[in-house]
């Protein structure tokens, strides 16, 4: 008996298999239950009981080094087997993850979604602009404050003392894309434009460097501050629901004229009073007013002939009312555990 078993151990692992089929008969005449190894332990009933240890454990290694050569060699067919043999059917998919959306696209993508139902197209510019762009033909003296180093990020200026028309920098402001848009275009125009803007502030959790703004702007005849208080109505109410009350605050713009600031009821609290308008009722969501003549002059359109209206306003603070985001950092961390909770929104 245990010759035998040493013959098989012998066979077995001088044994080449090749193929399938090979492996196939290599385990009929080995493994399977008619195949030499199982009638060995037949044979094994029968050894007498001095002899069951040393032979018992013989035979057990036998069909454990026939068994270990059988999966070794299945395991390498299944790998270099690049045909159909490889493919597990019946292995569930591999769950692909769909990612999600940055808050700030998908409150972006709200707001381009509600003036696009009312005629607005989508316009974009540079980030890195010119003095031009962003303040001169938008009305800016050149002593305006928001010209400072301490507002402004600048890549290469004429002069140390004196800002400059081909000053290179970082816009400030999305309105530098009115500007491209009336200097290219003939009226009517009414175009929206998203974008990235950068301001040199410390950041904390209220404020950033870099924030989103959507810029709008109607240009016409006879567009009149009503019409610009009715769309920004009907934007109000598409964003924050039918019942939102919306106020108009005279302010100053350079490029404006009257201008205004837009507050919107509180969402939060209904217009009660809470920390987040800070008890007034009354949350600031935009700044407004009618296009200045000399505005539409520094564009080349006629001021005699046209009237406009422009608005702008951020992305983040409509985004932190939305979410309830209490810090503004967070939208420019890329920590996965903040991204992934918006997974379900488009
Ligand atoms: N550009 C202004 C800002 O960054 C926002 C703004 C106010 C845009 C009034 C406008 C406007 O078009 O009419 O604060």
């Amino acid at each position: 008996m245990l010759e035998k078993i040493n013959l098989l151990f012998a066979e077995i692992s001088e044994l080449k298999v090749n193929g399938p089929e090979e492996l196939e008969s290599f385990r009929l005449r080995f493994l399977s239950k008619k195949g030499q190894i199982s009638d060995l332990f037949e044979e094994f009933r029968n050894v007498p009981a001095e002899d069951k240890k040393e032979i018992g454990q013989k035979l057990n290694l036998l069909k454990q080094s026939a068994l270990d050569k059988y999966n070794l060699l299945k395991s390498e067919m299944l790998i270099s087997d690049t045909g159909s043999r490889a493919e597990d059917l019946s292995r569930p998919a591999v769950p692909y993850s769909l990612g999600s959306r940055h808050p700030i696209s998908i409150v972006r993508n709200e707001i381009i979604d509600i003036f696009r139902r009312i005629g607005f197209t989508v316009s974009e510019g540079p980030e890195i602009e010119d003095d031009d762009h962003v303040f001169t033909k938008l009305n800016f003296a050149p002593e305006h404050p928001a010209r400072d180093m301490q507002d402004t990020f600048y890549i290469s200026r004429i002069s140390a003392e004196d800002s400059n028309p081909g000053d290179i920098l970082l816009r400030t402001h999305t309105s530098s894309v009115q500007v491209r848009v009336m200097q290219g275009q003939k009226p009517p125009i009414r175009t929206i434009s998203p974008g990235r803007v950068f301001r040199n502030e410390a950041i904390s959790a209220r404020a950033h460097c870099i924030f989103h703004q959507v810029e709008g702007l109607y240009i016409d005849e006879n567009v009149s501050f009503a019409d610009l208080r009715q769309t920004l109505l009907f934007f109000a109410r598409e964003m924050y629901g039918k019942d939102v009350r919306i106020r108009l605050r005279p302010s100053y713009f350079p490029f404006t004229e009257p201008s205004a600031e837009m507050d919107i009821s509180c969402t939060i609290c209904g217009g009660k009073g809470c920390n987040v308008c800070k008890y007034t009722g009354w949350v600031e969501v935009l700044g407004c007013g009618m296009v200045h003549p000399a505005v539409l002059e520094s564009c080349g359109i006629d001021s005699k002939k046209y009237t406009g209206f422009a608005f702008g306003m951020g992305i983040e603070r409509p985004a932190m009312l939305k979410y309830q985001v209490n810090d503004l950092r967070l939208y420019f961390e890329n920590d996965i555990r903040f991204l992934e909770q918006f997974r379900t929104a488009f």
